[in-house]
């Protein structure tokens, strides 16, 4: 049987700040403490369990319940439940939040939208500002910034492994991974 207590990692933050990356970089982190780890990755629950929903509100609203009724369900069976949404509007994440049955980690993946906007990583910045993509959160779409976050990283001016550090040292004052985790994480 395992002791494993479960737990939901809610990464939030614009298109391109990093919730992903540091998501695939903290899973095996604590896959390697013994934890039972998966992650509901923004991109891959589209592709998946949220196929033909679009960036309109209500269907922002649809999937990020859906991604928070998997995580729910995965949290409150041991496993660290991480989910790498832009999950955009505030009132959502914090219902959420409230109906979560194991504890409710919000991170704010916070980088600067001029800065997620110069990577332009996937291209999609410059087809938001011509027009060519709605409703692009941060250009002509709302993002809410979290109020009280249990974590904020800054992925403009921390390595990885810094803020990977600040989640599990969070994740070790709750009891929610073995002592000493954040100490093998820094090196
Ligand atoms: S959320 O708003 O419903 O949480 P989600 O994280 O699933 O968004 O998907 C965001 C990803 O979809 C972005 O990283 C980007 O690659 C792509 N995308 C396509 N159109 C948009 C848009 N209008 N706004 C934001 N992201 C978009």
């Amino acid at each position: 049987m395992s002791t494993n207590k479960g737990c939901i990692l809610w990464f939030t933050g614009l298109s391109g700040a990093g919730k992903s990356t540091l998501a695939e970089f903290v899973a095996p982190l604590l896959r390697d403490f013994g934890l039972k780890v998966e992650v509901l990755d923004g991109d891959e629950v589209r592709e998946n369990l949220s196929k033909g929903l679009g960036f309109s509100k209500e269907d922002r609203d649809t999937n990020i319940r859906r991604i928070g009724f998997v995580a729910n369900l995965l949290a409150r069976n041991g496993v660290i439940a991480i989910t790498a949404a832009i999950s955009p509007y505030r009132p959502i994440r914090d219902e959420i939040r409230s109906k979560s049955q194991a504890p409710f980690v919000e991170i704010f993946v916070n980088a600067p939208l001029a800065v997620v906007e110069e990577r332009d990583t996937k291209g999609l910045y410059r087809k938001a500002r011509a027009g060519v993509l709605k409703q692009f959160t941060g250009v002509s779409d709302p993002y809410e910034e979290p109020l009280h976050p249990e974590v904020t990283v800054f992925t403009d001016r921390e390595d990885i492994e810094e803020s990977a550090a600040k989640v599990i040292a969070y994740l070790e004052s709750q009891g929610l991974v073995p002592k000493g985790s954040a100490a093998k994480v820094r090196g």
